[in-house]
């Protein structure tokens, strides 16, 4: 290694000292460094790396001794690093030069043979997929988690009324349960659809080089295969230049902030003394250094307000990738910073969401209240009136007339009097008493996924098969 002191980059020399003759300016290096931010790929990088020696071993490129000798010491790094005995020196440029630079020093020469044929684009584009392949399934995992703890609470809920909203005005008579689900059908294609993103980047970068491949005999099927990927990416140019799983991944973030966002809006409203339809446990609210009397939902603000965040990070890689020529260019390395940011705010967010609803409490009468006073069973005379002959357009119209005297007189649709009622529509029968209060207009939705509790326990035998696969 060039020990010349001008050409040192931290403690060590740039890996692309040699045609310089003046080493950067301190402000340059500390400008252009990424180690603060992919060192976090660190084992990827190393995994990477392995993979790429033993095929420069078995194509013969360098002997099979130096191929197990650089293996062994990127393993001993690896562990080091596992350990935390060797700590990563933030004076290096980035990830890569600082792997090489230890294992140099460790090996020599023999050390300097890792990057034959490779180029950190190809490297860089292949620790970003392994640490998103390690990564996601654990993020994968917290939805399902979440999922879990709303069945487990929507199970207990199926009797529990609630009404159904439109416009924020009371619609129709629905239950908790009901409601719940229909906060875990969107959590369900969150993660179906990190799969699908998973298998976009199930093919191996390595090799494509700089940009243009290798004249080096390289076996890119082989370093794939130890990688575990199902095949290579089929263009050197495309390969070092494609970011669109970082804009996949921080788009499937973003939908994934975009539905614990609403949720919690619905959490802050519904814990307002005006609903109360859910407490929040203290461990999961803040108070007021000024209002003694005050219980807040700022876990519930904080996710809806870092879902904004998120959407920053997705606008950032969109606008660095929109202007950019082929091939590899350095604006490529922020990248990161935008996607871990958003890695690490949708995984927080997502535990925090989970348990402050599951330590969370829901005040069944206050929910069954909302069932009442908004005329929520309105839709259901009609309906009764459809039963009796009449079209739905003149039930609409003698129901409305109904809401009407009740609004009126004060009262609700059940409890004005049948011959108020008949005055109003004369194949009105006394009958119509059954059909009114909330707990029938839940059960008479018997549509497939429609409230009534056989249809929500279908929901939720779908959510139970769903989680068992
Ligand atoms: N730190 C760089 C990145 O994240 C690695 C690739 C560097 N390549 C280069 N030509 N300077 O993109």
């Amino acid at each position: 290694m060039d020990s010349n002191n001008n050409l040192l980059q931290g403690n060590h020399a740039a890996l692309w000292h040699g045609r310089f003759s003046e080493g950067p300016d301190k402000e340059a290096v500390e400008f252009e460094t990424s180690i603060y931010v992919d060192s976090r790929m660190a084992l990827d990088d190393i995994a990477g790396s392995i993979a790429h020696v033993k095929m420069l071993g078995t194509q013969g490129i360098i002997s099979m001794e130096e191929s197990s000798k650089i293996q062994s010491v990127l393993e001993e790094i690896k562990n080091e690093i596992d350990s935390g005995k060797l700590t990563i020196d933030n004076s290096a440029e980035d990830i890569h030069s600082f792997i090489e630079a230890v294992l140099t020093d460790r090996l020599g020469d023999t050390g300097r043979k890792l990057h034959t044929g490779r180029s950190r684009n190809d490297q860089i584009a292949l620790d970003e997929r392994l640490y998103l392949r390690r990564v996601i399934p654990d993020l994968q995992n917290e939805i399902k988690k979440l999922v879990k703890t709303l069945k487990h609470i929507a199970e207990q809920h199926l009797d529990t009324l609630l009404s159904g909203y439109t416009h924020m005005q009371r619609a129709q008579p629905v239950s908790l349960a009901h409601h719940l689900c229909a906060w875990i059908w969107p959590l369900i294609r969150d993660y179906e659809r990190l799969s699908d993103a998973l298998g976009r980047i199930d093919y191996s970068p390595l090799g494509a080089g700089a940009l243009a491949g290798s004249g080096l005999p390289l076996d890119r099927e082989l370093t794939a295969e130890i990688l575990g990927f199902s095949g290579v990416t089929p263009n050197s140019l495309d390969t070092v230049c494609d970011r669109d799983y970082c804009i996949e991944f921080v788009s499937d973030f973003s939908l994934i902030m975009t539905h614990l966002s609403r949720y919690c809006e619905e959490v802050i409203l519904w814990s307002t003394e005006e609903f109360k339809f859910i407490n929040l446990s203290e461990k999961w609210s803040t108070g007021s250094s000024i209002m003694p009397q005050k219980k807040n939902p700022d876990f519930a603000e904080l996710i809806r307000g870092r879902t904004g965040l998120v959407f920053g990070n997705l606008m950032a890689l969109l606008t660095m990738m929109k202007g950019l020529p082929l091939s590899y260019n350095r604006d490529l390395q922020e990248d990161k910073t935008s996607l871990f940011a958003a890695f690490d705010t949708v995984s927080s967010c997502i535990r925090v969401f989970t348990s402050m609803i599951q330590t969370a409490s829901w005040n069944k009468e206050k929910m069954k209240s909302s069932c009442y006073g908004g005329y929520a069973n309105a839709t259901d005379l009609a309906d009764y009136l459809v039963k009796k002959g009449i079209p739905f357009r003149k039930a609409h119209e003698y129901s409305a007339s109904c809401v009407k005297l009740a609004i009126g007189k004060k009262l609700n649709l059940e409890d004005l009097s049948l011959e108020d009622l008949k005055n109003i529509c004369p194949v009105i029968e006394e009958d119509v008493f059954d059909i009114l209060p909330p707990e029938h207009c839940k059960e008479a939705r018997q549509t497939t996924g429609g409230p009534a509790n056989s249809k929500v326990a279908e929901q939720l035998e779908l959510i139970e098969n769903w989680l068992k696969n």
